[in-house]
């Protein structure tokens, strides 16, 4: 115990010494509750911020994207990894989700990192866990309504991962835009201030050359799939085109989604034009910051993307 308290307390001091240096610190690894609460103290000894980056591993460019601006926004980045099985339906992929943790340990390290936390089931959710956070309205729509119980479980996960952290920023992918938008939500009826609501920073989606959406489940796409995915971006883009140039909604994403069969994905789950707040859908464009948000499937992955309109 001793030893892990004089761990934590140096290693700023380290990450210090190695910025200075130009030498990646070692970042700490982390999967019990009270070790992170020491280490996440003496982290912000001298009055230092965190920016936090929650995530379930399988890292890409795009969680490395979120790591750069964190750390831009404070003087240390926490990471998290937990493949969280709250949000996963019975019938999904939380089995198969790909889970490499000593190579994103090492990404994120390069990265510099401070700690990862990386609890064990047990350690998120211990023997009588019975409390769930279910935010209404954002939540009911378009991957609301095709995985039941899936934003109950990234609003309760993202709450106690605030907690457990207590950054001063926080940051997410945009391609989970709505995912951000439950998140935002709850963080202002609950009245969080670790973070404030308004330092929770949506990061614009980084793509393939191709167009496709980074995501770690593009790893479930063999080679052939991985081209016919990028069809999806481009139908999109089409469908934004159109609508922006004064078409019918409702014909633009109908036109939309038999073209992203017609490129080999097997179902469409919603294509659907939304505010970009409220994810109110919207039948006709009038200006307002829309968002075109579209999930389908394709061989053993369900892709999902989202754009702005306008
Ligand atoms: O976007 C994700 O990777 C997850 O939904 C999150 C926010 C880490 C919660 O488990």
């Amino acid at each position: 115990m001793a030893f892990v308290g004089l761990r934590e307390a140096v290693s700023p001091l380290i990450a210090h010494m190695s910025r200075l240096t130009g030498e990646a610190a070692k970042v700490q690894t982390i999967n019990r509750l009270d070790d992170l609460r020491r280490a996440v103290d003496a982290l912000k000894i001298g009055g230092k911020s965190i920016a936090f980056v929650p995530t379930m591993g399988a890292l890409h460019e795009g969680h490395l994207t979120l790591v750069r601006q964190a750390r831009s926004r404070a003087d240390h980045v926490v990471a998290s990894i937990f493949v969280n099985p709250r949000q996963f339906g019975p019938t999904e992929d939380l089995d198969a989700y790909p889970r490499r943790m000593a190579a994103d340990a090492a990404l994120l390290e390069a990265e510099g990192v401070a700690i990862l936390w990386a609890p064990t089931v047990d350690q998120m959710y211990p023997d009588g866990y019975a409390t769930n956070i279910s935010v209404t309205g954002v939540s009911d729509v378009a991957c609301g309504a095709a995985r039941p119980g899936h934003f109950d479980g990234v609003a309760t996960v993202v709450c106690k991962l605030f907690n457990q952290v207590r950054p001063d920023v926080a940051l997410f992918g945009q391609k989970d835009w709505q995912q951000l938008a439950v998140i935002r939500r709850m963080a202002r009826d609950l009245d969080l201030t670790q973070p404030p609501v308004d330092n929770i920073i949506g990061v614009e989606t980084v793509r393939e050359a191709s167009g496709l959406a980074m995501s770690s489940r593009n790893q479930y796409l063999t080679e052939g799939e991985r081209g016919q995915a990028a069809e999806l971006s481009a139908a999109m883009r089409r469908a934004i085109a159109a609508i922006v140039g004064g078409a019918d909604v409702g014909a633009s994403l109908e036109a939309m989604k038999a073209e992203i069969l017609a490129a080999g994905f097997t179902s469409v789950d919603y294509g659907d034009l939304r505010d970009a707040q409220t994810l109110e859908g919207l039948h006709e464009w009038d200006g307002r910051e829309a968002r075109l948000l579209v999930a389908a499937r394709i061989g053993a992955a369900r892709l999902i993307d989202n754009m702005a309109v306008g």
